[in-house]
């Protein structure tokens, strides 16, 4: 049987520049070059400063990929790169990057969906979802509730209406003082408190879609009130503050996905996105889903954050189905996925 042929994926829509080499659906090597650092002393992402990043890193990158898959770019059958959404000067960098290659090698380009590539990095590590299953996507840039249906085909059933939940975490762990991106600090700190003690209110959305900006600014007030009264109150209360309110913010997300399984009667659900590292997050999952006889799929922690993996698995059944590939890809910030639900 003829062996099929390596495809290279490059991923670079917010701050990681990160490259992965495919032998047909197998991951043969990958690469991810973070820029957190970079980014950390302003709190946040900044574009600019995400784009330069990406244009010094993105050569080392992929030549760091193709050599531990013992290749050269001469091997290559096609290449695939994150089209959006993400940031325009960001995706440029790779785009523009993997139409070079493609141009100089005379290979097909496949444009991969960021946030369906996040679902199918499920696909990377047996065993693999059945299909269709639900979809959640909780990262710091999307929140996005799905019906995948097969690889290539998502239905959005609801999204965030204003902050993504990673957005969330991390805004509310700024003000309590954590360096950028604080999620990770939240859930660790969470683990030594009472997630009872502090009551935050719960955005009140429709349907399947989220709000998170609420309760951020719930969090600022409450914060500012009782530190008046004691100067010292995120201090003395740090685990039970950052326990409670990380109870609500999985909780919405429980209750929305909750709701989605008796929509759709779908069962079984495939995480992907940062904030799916989440322990709270993980083990309410897991019992919500046990308790409707379903099965939960999370990648491991590397393949949850942002990676070329997941695009190169998303390639890999773009290939399958016979996609052709367009050098004449532009880079869409906000890429639409798949269509709404009603
Ligand atoms: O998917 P990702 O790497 O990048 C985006 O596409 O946005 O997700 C990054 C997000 C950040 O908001 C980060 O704080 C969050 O994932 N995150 C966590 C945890 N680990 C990462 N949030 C809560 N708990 C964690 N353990
Ligand atoms: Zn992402």
């Amino acid at each position: 049987m003829k062996r099929p042929f390596y495809h290279l994926a490059i991923e670079s829509s917010c701050d990681e520049t990160a490259a992965a080499v495919f032998q047909g659906g197998a991951l043969i090597s990958e690469k991810v070059a973070s820029q957190e650092a970079l980014h950390m002393p302003w709190g946040g992402v900044v574009p600019e400063v995400a784009s330069r990043a990406h244009q010094t890193q993105i050569v080392p990158v992929v030549e760091s990929a193709l050599a531990q898959a013992g290749i050269t770019s001469r091997e290559l059958g096609a290449i695939a790169v994150t089209q959006g959404p993400g940031l325009l000067g960001a995706l440029l960098i790779g785009l523009t990057f993997a139409k070079g290659l493609a141009v100089a090698h005379q290979l097909p380009l496949l444009g991969i969906h960021h946030l369906e590539a996040h679902i199918l990095a499920n696909f990377l590590h047996p065993p693999f979802p059945v299909l269709p299953c639900l979809g959640l996507v909780v990262s710091g840039g999307h929140t996005h509730l799905l019906e995948v249906r097969d690889p290539l085909t998502m239905r959005v059933l609801g999204s965030t209406q204003d902050d993504a939940i990673g957005e969330a975490f991390d805004k509310i762990a700024k003000v309590m003082g954590f360096p950028y991106p604080g999620g990770r600090h939240i859930d660790a700190q969470a683990r030594q408190g009472d997630p009872h003690r502090f009551l935050f209110p719960k955005a009140k959305v429709g349907g399947l879609d989220f709000s998170f900006s609420g309760i951020k600014t719930a969090f600022r007030y409450f914060l500012a009130k009782h530190q008046q009264a004691e100067e010292t109150f995120v201090r003395d209360h740090l685990a039970d503050l950052c326990a409670s309110v990380q109870a609500r913010l999985v909780g919405m997300v429980i209750d929305k996905v909750a709701s989605a399984i008796q929509a759709t009667g779908l069962t079984s659900l495939a995480v992907g996105g940062g904030v799916a590292c989440n322990s709270h997050l993980r083990t309410a999952l897991e019992q919500l889903i046990s308790q409707q006889g379903g099965a939960l799929f999370i990648p491991p922690a590397s393949h949850c954050t942002d990676n070329a993996a997941m695009i190169g698995v998303a390639a890999h059944y773009q290939l399958l189905a016979g996609r052709k590939g367009d050098l004449g890809l532009a880079p869409e910030p906000q890429m639409a996925m798949g269509w709404r639900a009603n």
